[in-house]
């Protein structure tokens, strides 16, 4: 049986029997029609074979890079370890293949590096029924990902609030959205059981569930190792395919050791193949890089790629080679002085926030850049129990605003919309300064809010009395 160690947060896999996993032929059902009828791309999927010696390859439709104006490509970077700027350069057969088109699942050596990655960071190894592809950034691979897997109409299980960014992904194909109910530890796994085993029965069940286990967007929460397992066991028990959007990963900055991921953790289940997992390098190398990977089983990502084999045919190159110079010259070890000077700036950045005591409630996040504020909106005990003097909505939109400050409602993270007390607030860019006075606009907003509140049930007192 394969452990799991974690000293200082990296997690090595001991050797031992090979994983158990599940077949090839199971992620059949889990693939919806619109992928089961996709054809290989003619082209594309010949690609691999320009790689046999001796073939002379008539294949593609490749430009001659011989007529490409570029040489060379330089640019620095910053080291990982120190404050020393390192030049690398991109020239002769390297830049060529940065210029050419090349594979849809990505640049070779970037893919390389990346499967490395994953065995340190997660302690899966390679062979054992997972791969990786390369995307325009993971929000690309997760689109890709749920049109291949969920038919128009499908329920799907989905942790609420969610990422904003993928509730229009099942609104277009008219999803049946489960809302699974989530704390400052995660996805509610017992009322997520409780969800499950009432199912209607003859009614199919949701075939995958989606969650940003670190430092979710928009709440903050980090989910414990304890839930985790517990999501698991359930999509055993349930058969669903958990889809690991976790683009915080590498910014956590709890003091607790590092919570093992979805994929990881799937070493201690009698079979392993239920994770697809989403990393970005939006949020730790540059997110107009646009670089992003799937890791999981491989007939979840071959349908992945078809559609990119029919859409934007790969990543760009270009951006990949730069990708890959970079992390191949800090290496792995460099790789993690990086992501810690990162997590480290934004555990800077969080404690800036200042306290609005009595005005809001929160959990301060431990990891990602995000806060997730309960207004509290009325001041009055009965009136604060009426849901019409909890939302957020107007009162961020157009208060707010108005008082100088910007930030998101809560309603933009509800899948299936309705009021909600919550709104987000990002602290990845703004100074100490800023901070300050952003804390006072929001204190200054609730309590004219509170002020308003107060006014109109003084009003309606007066109409029902009037009446009466
Ligand atoms: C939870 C979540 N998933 C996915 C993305 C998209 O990231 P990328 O830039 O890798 O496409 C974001 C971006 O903010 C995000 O917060």
């Amino acid at each position: 049986m394969t452990k799991i160690s974690e000293p200082n947060g990296i997690f090595h896999h001991q050797d031992g029997p090979s994983l158990k996993r599940l077949p090839d032929e199971f992620y059949n059902d889990f693939l919806s029609d619109i992928a089961k009828n996709r054809r290989p791309s003619p082209i594309r999927s010949l690609f691999p074979l320009e790689k046999t010696p001796g073939v002379i390859s008539l294949l593609a439709g490749k430009p001659n890079s011989l007529t490409f104006p570029f040489t060379s490509l330089s640019f620095t970077a910053v080291s990982p370890t120190s404050s020393d700027e390192t030049t690398l350069t991109i020239d002769g057969a390297e830049l060529q293949l940065g210029l050419q088109y090349s594979a849809t699942e990505g640049l070779e050596p970037l893919l390389d590096w990346l499967h490395g990655l994953q065995e340190v960071n997660h302690g899966r190894k390679r062979g054992e029924g997972w791969r990786i592809s390369v995307g325009c950034g993971s929000q690309d691979l997760i689109y890709k990902a749920i049109n291949a897997m969920v038919n128009p109409g499908d329920s799907v299980l989905v942790e609420s609030p969610a990422y904003a960014g993928v509730i229009p992904m099942f609104v277009s194909l008219h999803c049946n959205q489960i809302e699974v109910e989530t704390d400052a530890h995660g996805i509610c796994s017992s009322s997520l059981r409780t969800t499950l085993e009432q199912w209607p029965a003859g009614k199919p069940k949701p075939k995958v569930l989606y969650t940003v286990p670190y430092g979710c967007n928009p709440t903050g929460m980090t989910a414990t190792t304890d839930r985790r397992k517990e999501v698991l066991q359930l999509a055993r028990e349930h058969n669903f395919i958990i889809l690991e959007d976790d683009p915080y990963f590498y910014l956590y900055y709890g003091k607790a050791p590092r919570y093992p991921s979805y994929f990881q953790l799937e070493l201690e289940e009698p079979e392993a193949g239920r994770v697809l997992r989403f990393d970005s390098l939006s949020k730790i190398l540059s997110a107009g890089i646009r670089i992003g990977f799937a890791t999981g089983p491989k007939a979840l990502l071959n349908a992945i790629d078809q559609h990119t084999a029919t859409s934007n045919l790969q990543v760009p190159s270009l951006t990949q080679i730069i990708v890959f110079r970079l992390l191949q010259s800090w290496g792995y070890d460099g790789f993690a002085a990086h992501v810690q000077r990162v997590s480290e700036f934004y555990r800077e950045k969080r404690g800036m926030v200042k306290h609005l005591t009595g005005l809001a409630e929160w959990s301060s996040p431990e990891a990602g850049m995000f806060f997730w504020f309960k207004l509290l909106l009325a001041e009055d005990p009965t009136a604060a129990s009426d849901p019409a003097h909890n939302d957020s909505e107007a009162v961020i939109r157009t208060r707010a605003f108005e008082n100088g400050v910007l930030a998101l409602p809560g309603t933009a993270f509800i899948p299936n919309g309705g009021r909600t007390p919550y709104v987000r607030a990002a602290f990845s860019l703004i100074g100490e300064e800023d901070v300050e006075k952003a804390t006072q606009r929001l204190r200054e907003t609730i309590l004219q809010e509170r002020a308003a509140v107060a006014a109109r049930r003084v009003q309606n007192g007066i109409a029902v009395a009037a009446a009466a």
